[in-house]
């Protein structure tokens, strides 16, 4: 290294290490800011499970995109043969407590010889991260892949169980919710975050609860959303944290950097599926604006009559559609029929296009693609924010219920069908937002998609932060 490293400008010293959670929605976005520093000049290593490092580096496992991005793995703890599901997650998340600390912390120390880590960005619900780090003296920010309107729910939850407003007094979700400052009049029960919805002894809920918390032991906030979208929010999460980056919308900062695809390879390197570029061609076929693009993010399962309802609601809209149907989709289910059902519904037509995985800011990026149904995952709403397609909302887990709301009642650049999952519903909805209410949301997501490109533009405020955060890590650095 130390060769190599004297011609280059950047001082030896600085040394980042990112640290995301084992997950799809978290390695994106993480992977995204990594390259950007490493673009920059920043030396960076990115340190994946061994598990997801298999599956997003599967055929070179020495590429890179840069030669001061470098990708390492340890062990997550979990044997091999464990699924790594969303059912199973409190394993996941007890032996990350645990095990994976343990690992971090030796892998830092072998560091400490090498090549000193001189910060860490852990992601939001990766405490070990701050812990270790804390430990060892090495600074500490951290990123949250949630929206600041998610953050700031979640760090009230406390106060809301000192109230006694959680658990819900009663099973009516329709209720108003209110206490949670800078919404006043905008939530239902049913619009919370899903943890709200369990038990608040439950392990999960204290590691979320615990998670969010230990993130304001770290020198700084970086948050995946942009000034003009979030400011009433972000006005509440300023006086937690010593400093808050915001810099989204992350993807399109990386894509304008240069860094958010690599040239010659099919595949992005930040997905852990791959893609299935046959949509492309397809997408190409179809008249500007017509299709309704599908997709319910990484995690989230659905029962097979939900999927069926979506389908006919899908086929009964008579539009046509790209839906991604990933394998493990189907909740509960026998493995062999989930294959059979699957390959009679993924069959191409001129009206319907079924893949596995999709590339899919790409897909959002192309003129025949009309609306977005989608969970609401963090960073497909920004992704549909940035390419300026409205939403229909479907939101599942974690913060998708409050982003949706957000969406369809602060932003109005999308519907909530939060909770209704039947065909009509699903027909209708489709119907108003490519027709009877099109011109009204794509006005509103206009403005929207307008006021994301700016903040990553020349003077934008992402951009800015960007640079401001990139100062300041060289500064730890020396
Ligand atoms: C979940 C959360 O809901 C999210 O808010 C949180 O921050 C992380 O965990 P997930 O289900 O993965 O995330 O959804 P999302 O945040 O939308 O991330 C999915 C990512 O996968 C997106 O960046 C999307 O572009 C990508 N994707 C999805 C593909 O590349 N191809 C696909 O076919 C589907």
């Amino acid at each position: 290294h130390r060769e190599k490293d004297e011609e280059m400008e950047e001082p030896l010293e600085s040394h980042v290490l990112v640290l995301p959670f084992p997950a799809q929605g978290h390695i994106k976005p993480l992977l995204c800011l990594a390259k950007v520093l490493a673009t920059s000049g920043l030396r960076v290593t990115f340190l994946n499970t061994h598990h997801n490092h298999r599956r997003i580096l599967p055929r070179d496992p020495c590429f890179s995109p840069s030669p001061l991005l470098c990708f390492e793995s340890i062990s997550d703890g979990l044997p091999d043969n464990h699924p790594r599901s969303l059912e199973r997650l409190e394993e996941l998340v007890l032996s990350i407590k645990t095990e994976m600390k343990a690992h971090l912390r030796e892998f830092l120390l072998r560091k400490r010889v090498q090549f000193p880590v001189t910060c860490i960005i852990a992601d939001g619900i990766m405490s070990i991260g701050i812990d270790v780090a804390e430990e060892l003296g090495i600074p500490v920010i951290s990123f949250r892949t949630y929206s600041a309107c998610c953050l700031w729910t979640y760090l009230c939850i406390p106060t809301f169980i000192l109230e006694g407003k959680l658990p819900f007094p009663d099973d009516d979700l329709d209720k108003e919710f209110h206490g949670l400052p800078g919404a006043e009049g905008l939530l239902r029960r049913r619009d919370l975050p899903s943890i709200c919805r369990s038990k608040i002894d439950s392990k999960l809920y204290r590691y979320f609860i615990d998670e969010n918390i230990a993130m304001t032991r770290a020198c700084a906030l970086i948050i995946n959303t942009f000034d003009a979208l979030e400011a009433p929010m972000l006005s509440h999460l300023a006086p937690i944290f010593s400093d808050v980056y915001t810099i989204g919308p992350l993807h399109a900062l990386a894509t304008q950097s240069n860094v958010g695809q690599f040239s010659g390879r099919s595949e992005s390197v930040s997905s852990l599926w791959i893609e299935d570029r046959s949509c492309m061609v397809w997408l190409d076929s179809q008249a500007p604006r017509s299709v309704v693009y599908v997709s319910f993010g990484s995690l989230v399962k659905i029962a097979i009559d939900q999927l069926m309802e979506f389908w006919h609601g899908l086929v009964n809209c008579g539009r046509p559609f790209l839906w991604v149907l990933r394998e493990d989709v189907i909740l509960g289910e026998k493995e062999e029929n989930v294959k059979s059902l699957l390959s009679e519904l993924k069959v191409t037509s001129q009206t319907r296009c079924l893949v596995d995985w999709a590339p899919q800011e790409e897909v959002l990026a192309h003129p025949a693609i009309g609306g977005f149904l989608t969970h609401n995952g963090w960073n497909s709403t920004m992704e549909s924010i940035a390419a300026g397609i409205p939403m229909i909302c479907w939101p599942r887990i974690a913060d998708q219920q409050i982003n949706s709301r957000w969406v369809s009642e602060v932003w109005k650049i999308g519907l909530d069908m939060k909770d209704t999952c039947d065909r009509s519903t699903i027909d209708k909805m489709v119907n108003i937002l490519m027709e009877d209410k099109k011109e009204e949301i794509m006005k509103s997501m206009a403005r929207i998609s307008a006021l994301a490109s700016d903040s990553i533009g020349p003077e934008g405020s992402s951009l800015r932060n960007l640079e401001r955060l990139m100062e300041n890590i060289r500064k730890i650095g020396r």
